[in-house]
């Protein structure tokens, strides 16, 4: 092939991926690429037909922004008031300086404004969320709708599900408010909760989600939005589009003030500086910092702050010239893949792992990688021995996210997606892009459900941790999950084990005897069954009261019990009627295990339903968890964070900012005896 051929190939090739990526991120909210991965292609693109601009691929994926839509069945599309535009991500110090160079330039040359372009610019600073970027048009203070960011031009309508959103305000106060504003932001779910999401999922058995954006992104386009609220996504500010009224204003860091003081959360890393340096200190201060932050950032964005300035410097067809985005280094290094392994979830998921020569990528030494599913390794083609690209985002598990395919060795061997399971041998069946066992013996499987019946938030046995399980198993002590209430029986042989003595031993045997008589709501959850989360083992207990009432129940009973759909309906029926898991159930009652029975409450209007608790500061009397579980049980729902729809705010000791918040806002604020007395009444 000539040169011309190739790289005309080259940029039809780029061009058709970057097309794709922009339809996963825009319209199916599910990317697949991390955005520096994204970035880079697009650069690729664009310096490729910068030098060859004849050959422009048919379709530029450049030229407009975002993808064109698809028709969406379930959300109607709906024209912003003013575009959502994007920015364009710069990496290098030079391209930083560069920017704000030919913004000056575009002043003097272009405007003529001699003067002020010879001023260096007063820039406003913040974070460049690692969100999902959402459009809220309010009207004399009212939430008319929300949009999608969509192809820029055009969202879907997505209110109900933004309404869930901490900090996306239905009104505000109407004497501040503009005649209308377009407020715009990012929503995002913190780091921290969404590795409780994360943990709660895989309890739950259900697909895991790939990181917080992508949780976000799915979140926001489901079809109903109950329950959404308890995901703990929040909206931050970064713009508005439309606005009419509030002429006073002069810039956008006097624009931030005020929508804060409308209710709106800005980031607490807002500021402003004088000129470029000023935006290069910040951006360097922040990548040091960006590890503390309790939300995902990948950068600093950095605007022009006075609104004359915006105005003269206008826009080019795809971004503002007022405005930066600098990307942060991604957290990524090289490695070598020497092996790849497979590993099966407690739900018999087949997960594809990397094994790579060691490798440091920000302070944390890295030697697995996922690969995340069979499809998604035969589309990267990783194979082993190639060398690799791996990124470690935020503190999820690193992943593989590229192939150096230029140094791809000779010997490099690919990866043959399995037929049987790696543990037990049984074959696999494969759901979507994803394998799965489905022999309920498989060890893999048996010990992983041992770990989550034993799990805190389950039957809560302390010493039956992954670590100790893998070493009962290895020690042939346990084969089933029920084995594990026959443990007493064996003294001298645990004794024998390591990390094993007498105490420990008869720790264990009182745990056994504590975890014979569970409640039933964390009996059900600790079984194990496919989407049976805490939530809905807890309705399907207060439904029925006890264990031997479900175990009659059939799929149109369970259907009838709210919170309770035809999907879950089905796995409970399926679990319970299997034959292996009758022998596992009537194993364990001949252990002694008898699940409490408990009142029935289904039908019943629980007497805090609709409420919304948040708790701030430590309690002395009971752990948050069970403070939660409390409120949760009495049909309440809980929150982490506040906002208007919180109904009730339990303050322990120090609490800080939420507290505050939660006077701000007016909401009832209890502290733990006011609290303790509320429930108490209840129970
Ligand atoms: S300002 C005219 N500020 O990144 C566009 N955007 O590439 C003004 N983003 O569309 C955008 N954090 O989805 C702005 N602090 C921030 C941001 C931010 C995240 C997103 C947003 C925007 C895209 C720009």
């Amino acid at each position: 092939m000539t040169e011309k051929r190739e790289v005309g190939k080259r940029i039809e090739e780029l061009a058709a991926e970057i097309r794709r990526h922009n339809d996963l991120y825009y319209n199916e909210g599910s990317p697949e690429i991390a955005d520096s991965e994204y970035d880079a292609r697009v650069r690729e693109l664009r310096a490729l037909v910068e030098e060859h601009p004849d050959l422009a691929p048919r379709e530029d994926p450049l030229v407009a922004v975002g993808a064109p839509l698809r028709r969406s069945k379930a959300f109607a599309q709906v024209s912003h008031r003013v575009p959502m535009l994007s920015l364009e991500s710069l990496t290098s110090e030079e391209e930083i300086r560069e920017f704000d160079q030919k913004a000056h330039r575009y002043l003097a040359v272009d405007v003529g404004d001699e003067a002020e372009a010879r001023e260096p610019f007063e820039y406003s600073l913040e974070p460049k969320y690692d969100g999902v970027s959402a459009s809220l048009l309010y009207e004399k203070g009212k939430l008319v709708r929300g949009l999608t960011r969509g192809d820029g031009s055009t969202g879907e309508e997505i209110t109900k599900n933004l309404l869930a959103v901490q900090g996306v305000l239905p009104s505000f106060d109407a004497q501040k408010a503009p005649e209308l504003v377009e407020i715009r932001g990012e929503v995002l779910i913190p780091r921290q909760r969404f590795e409780e999401l994360a943990a709660e999922r895989e309890a739950q058995g259900e697909i895991p989600f790939r990181n917080a954006r992508n949780a976000v992104a799915g979140s926001l386009k489901r079809l109903k939005s109950e329950g959404l609220e308890s995901l703990g996504m929040q909206f931050l500010f970064w713009g508005v589009g439309d606005l009419k009224g509030w002429q006073d204003l002069g810039s956008y860091s006097q624009l931030a003030e005020r929508v804060a003081g409308l209710g709106f959360t800005i980031s607490p890393l807002f500021t402003h500086g004088t000129g470029i340096e000023a935006v290069l200190a910040y951006h360097a201060d922040l990548e040091l910092r960006r590890e503390e932050l309790p939300y995902e950032m990948d950068g600093t964005v950095a605007k022009v702050d006075d609104f004359g300035l915006q105005h003269r410097l206008g826009r080019t067809a795809k971004a503002p010239r007022w405005a930066l985005a600098c990307k942060f280094k991604p957290r990524r290094a090289t490695s070598q893949v020497l092996d790849i392994g497979l590993q099966v979830g407690r739900t018999g998921i087949v997960t594809p792992v990397a094994h790579l020569a060691p490798v440091e990528i920000s302070g944390v030494t890295v030697q697995r990688a996922t690969l995340h599913n069979f499809d998604l390794l035969a589309e990267r083609d990783v194979r082993i021995g190639d060398s690799v690209i791996v990124e470690r985002a935020g503190d999820v598990i690193p992943e593989v996210i590229s192939v150096l395919i230029s140094e791809r060795p000779r010997d490099s061997r690919p990866f043959d997606v399995p037929e049987t399971c790696p543990e037990c041998h049984e074959d696999l069946e494969k759901e979507g892009a994803f394998l799965f066992c489905t022999n309920i013996d498989c060890p893999a499987q048996i010990q992983g459900r041992i770990v989550h019946l034993a799990s805190r938030k389950a039957l809560d046995i302390d010493r039956l941790g992954r670590k100790y399980v893998d070493q009962l198993f290895d020690a042939g002590l346990v084969k089933t999950v029920d084995d594990i209430f026959f443990l007493q029986d064996h003294r001298e042989e645990l004794l024998a084990l390591d990390r094993w003595g007498e105490k420990s031993y008869e720790n264990l045997v009182r745990e056994l005897d504590r975890a014979r008589e569970p409640e039933l709501p964390r009996f059900l959850y600790g079984l194990g069954i496919r989407h049976v989360g805490r939530k809905v083992a807890r309705d399907l207990a207060e439904a029925f009261g006890s264990f031997e009432a479900l175990r009659e129940a059939d799929e149109e009973q369970l259907i009838e019990i709210e919170g309770v759909g035809p999907v879950v309906a089905r796995e409970v029926v399926r679990f319970l009627e299997s034959a292996s898991n009758r022998t596992f159930l009537s194993r364990l009652e001949e252990a002694g295990v008898r699940p409490r029975s408990m009142e029935i409450r289904a039908g019943e209007a629980l007497p805090l339903a609709s409420q919304i608790f948040v708790f701030t500061g430590g309690l002395e009397t009971m752990s948050r968890d069970q403070a939660r579980e409390r409120v949760e049980s009495l049909g309440a729902a809980t929150a982490s964070g506040i906002s208007k729809r919180v109904t009730t705010v339990v303050a322990g000791s120090k609490a800080g900012s939420k507290l505050d918040k939660a006077r701000k806002l007016g909401l009832e604020i209890l502290d733990e005896d006011g609290f303790r007395s509320l429930i108490e009444g209840l129970e």
